[in-house]
This record gives C-alpha cells, sequence and structure tokens, in this order.
C-alpha cells in the first residue's frame, strides 16, 4: 500500500471536512476582522439614521426607522462569530479589538447578550409609531453600544 498517497487522500478528506463545515474559526484572521468590522459598519449605517430622527435633526419616519432597527437586530446577532480566538490585536494590526474580549469572555458575551435583547427590543417598538417609545429604546440600545465599545474597543 502507498502509505504517502493514503495520507494525502486522508489529509484531503480531512481537508474538505472543514471546507464543508467552515466556521469563521477557519477564516483567516484578517478575513475575520474585515468581517466583524463590516458586520458593524451595516449597524452603524443603520442606527445613524435612527438616532438622527430621535434627536430632530432629520424628520421622523416611521417606515424608515423600522427598516433601519430591523438591520440593526439582524446584524446583531452576527457579531459573536465574528471574535473567534486568535483574532485579537497581538494577530491582527488592523483592529480595535481589545485582548480583554479574550480574557474576560464570559462580559464580553454579557455585552453583546445586552445589545442583542435591546436591539430586538428596538426592531419591535420601531414597528408601531410611538415615537416616545422609540426614541426612549434607541437610548436604551445606544447605551449597549457605548458600554461595550469602553471596555471592549479602543478609542
Ligand atoms: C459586545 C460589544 C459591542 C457592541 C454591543 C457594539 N460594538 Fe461596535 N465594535 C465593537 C468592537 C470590539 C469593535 C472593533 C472591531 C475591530 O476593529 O476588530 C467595534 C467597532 C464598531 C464600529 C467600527 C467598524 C469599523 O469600520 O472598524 C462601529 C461603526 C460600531 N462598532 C458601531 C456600533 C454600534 C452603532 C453599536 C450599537 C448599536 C455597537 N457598535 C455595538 C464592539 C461592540
Amino acid at each position: 500500500m502507498n502509505k504517502p498517497w493514503a495520507m494525502m487522500l486522508a489529509g484531503g478528506i480531512l481537508g474538505m471536512g472543514v471546507l464543508t463545515t467552515g466556521s469563521a474559526a477557519d477564516q483567516k484572521p484578517e478575513d475575520v476582522v474585515k468581517y466583524r468590522q463590516s458586520v458593524y459598519t451595516v449597524i452603524g449605517w443603520n442606527f445613524k439614521p435612527i438616532g438622527a430622527m430621535v434627536k430632530g435633526e432629520i424628520p421622523f419616519d416611521a417606515a424608515a426607522v423600522a427598516r433601519h432597527a430591523q438591520y440593526v437586530e439582524m446584524m446583531s446577532k452576527a457579531t459573536f462569530e465574528g471574535f473567534p480566538k486568535g483574532t485579537g490585536p497581538d494577530v491582527v494590526k488592523n483592529t480595535e479589538a481589545k485582548p480583554e474580549i479574550w480574557t474576560k469572555p464570559a462580559e464580553f458575551k454579557n455585552k453583546m447578550d445586552s445589545f442583542q435583547q435591546e436591539a430586538a427590543k428596538l426592531a419591535e417598538v420601531a414597528k408601531g409609531s410611538d415615537e416616545k417609545a422609540i426614541k426612549a429604546q434607541f437610548g436604551k440600545t445606544a447605551e449597549t453600544c457605548k458600554a461595550c465599545h469602553d471596555e471592549f474597543r479602543k478609542d
């Protein structure tokens, strides 16, 4: 039996397994960072106009608020997989993620959970046209962004 060939075959099958089960952990660290920054860019892009409406900087548009809030909620669920081990500032230069994300994972997860909860509530109230409720829930959601950035993101 041709051993090296068998090993290559086994390696190939293993490799395929990795490809087909493909999780964020199998990606290049740089690509993972790009992924999470892109998700946060989408979050910021959609969160900002809600803030501008809530503050009265631009006219309130209930349909737009509902749409933006839905994107924020959806993306809030897509950020967690963007932080696998080995994608911190010790490995990737172009990241604002602090090492504490990986040394205090429970706290980080906690911040992530509150963000997801408040974003889901925001999407819920945004379906109605109660401006006051939307305003209050926008504030609560914004606090969860700040809470995480203060502790886990470089300025
Ligand atoms: C659980 C933690 C956490 C929460 C909650 C959070 N962020 Fe962030 N955010 C981060 C981290 C960490 C980075 C840095 C990512 C990197 O550079 O690798 C970041 C980066 C960003 C960026 C910059 C993206 C880029 O282009 O580099 C924006 C914009 C942003 N967040 C907006 C928000 C907004 C708006 C909210 C709330 C609606 C929010 N974030 C909630 C942790 C969080």
